[in-house]
């Protein structure tokens, strides 16, 4: 497994390989890795990657202050070898001063869908991972990028991105990889201790107690994400955030009957924020 810390190496690597006609699969990850990215390395190849780079950069614009860039967990060598256990060709691992070199002042913002939820809560969280995504996207060529569905906005930050400004890259979105009890899998969990880790499964039991409903038939927006919110509403440790129904394409907001909708659920578990989301009936 080659490993890349500047854009220029970055570059040269992706140039080499497209020289060779191979199709390039891209996986940026912020590290700290778990079985949720390994699984994304995986989707990359089953959508026909012939290279395999991942990304791991603790991207500083995509914090807020106050919020936790600094004490991000990090493990360098843990996750070059999850990397390499998983066959990735090759880690760029770039430093704050190679992206972010003294004067930079451009960005990428995506308007509508940043809009609301994590983009309410985390102002600024979006422009910065949009600019980042781009910049890897510049940097690594790839002919397809995989995100998880975990970071559901994101993920349709990142595919109205890509349509808006011509990348010309397959964007595909790999399923939420859970824990045991239903968590789902984020490096934030390494935050957790004791009761707040229990006290975490709330998310996820409230999306499956929706998904249970919409199965006996219930089909009213409001009542599927009341639910979901209730799960968190009835767990002490825990602070909603929000509690939300939207177009599982679009994320426009939902009420009333539907046929399909994507709930997302943001809270804080003791000091921990966590977000999860469930699509039903697609
Ligand atoms: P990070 O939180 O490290 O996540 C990297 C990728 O892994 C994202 O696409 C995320 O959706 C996916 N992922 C995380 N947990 C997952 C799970 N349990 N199941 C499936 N996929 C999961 O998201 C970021 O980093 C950053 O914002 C980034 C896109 C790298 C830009 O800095």
């Amino acid at each position: 497994m080659e490993r890349l810390r500047t854009p220029a190496a970055m570059r040269a690597w992706a140039d080499a390989r497209r020289a060779e006609g191979a199709r390039i699969g891209l996986v940026p990850t912020m590290g700290y890795l778990h079985d949720g990215h390994v699984s994304l390395v995986r989707v990359a190849r089953g959508a026909g990657s012939e290279a395999v780079a991942a990304t791991i950069f603790v991207n500083p614009t995509q914090f807020g202050p106050g919020e936790d860039f600094e004490k991000y967990p990090r493990d360098e060598a843990r996750d070059l070898a999850m990397l390499d256990a998983a066959g990735v060709d090759a880690v760029y691992l770039p430093g704050v001063r190679d992206m972010y070199p003294e004067g930079h002042q451009t960005h990428v913002e995506v308007r509508t869908v940043s809009q609301g939820m994590c983009g309410a809560a985390r102002p600024g969280h979006f422009r910065g991972v949009a600019t980042v995504v781009a910049k890897l996207f510049l940097a690594a060529k790839p002919h397809v990028a995989v995100f998880g569905e975990k970071d559901c906005q994101q993920l349709a930050v990142i595919r109205a991105m890509t349509r808006d400004l011509d990348f010309g890259i397959e964007i595909v979105g790999a399923p939420i990889v859970r824990e045991e009890d239903g968590l789902a899998m984020s490096s934030r969990n390494a935050y957790l201790s004791g009761d707040d880790r229990i006290a975490a499964r709330c998310l996820s039991r409230g999306l499956f107690r929706a998904k249970e409903l919409f199965g006996k038939g219930e089909r009213d927006a409001g009542a599927l994400v009341a639910a979901a919110g209730a799960a968190i509403e009835g767990e002490p440790r825990a602070k909603t955030e929000y509690a939300e129904g939207r177009d599982p394409v679009t994320l426009a907001p939902l009420s009333g009957r539907v046929d399909a909708v994507t709930i997302l659920v943001a809270a804080k578990v003791g000091p921990t924020r966590l977000i999860d989301n469930i699509t039903l009936g697609k």
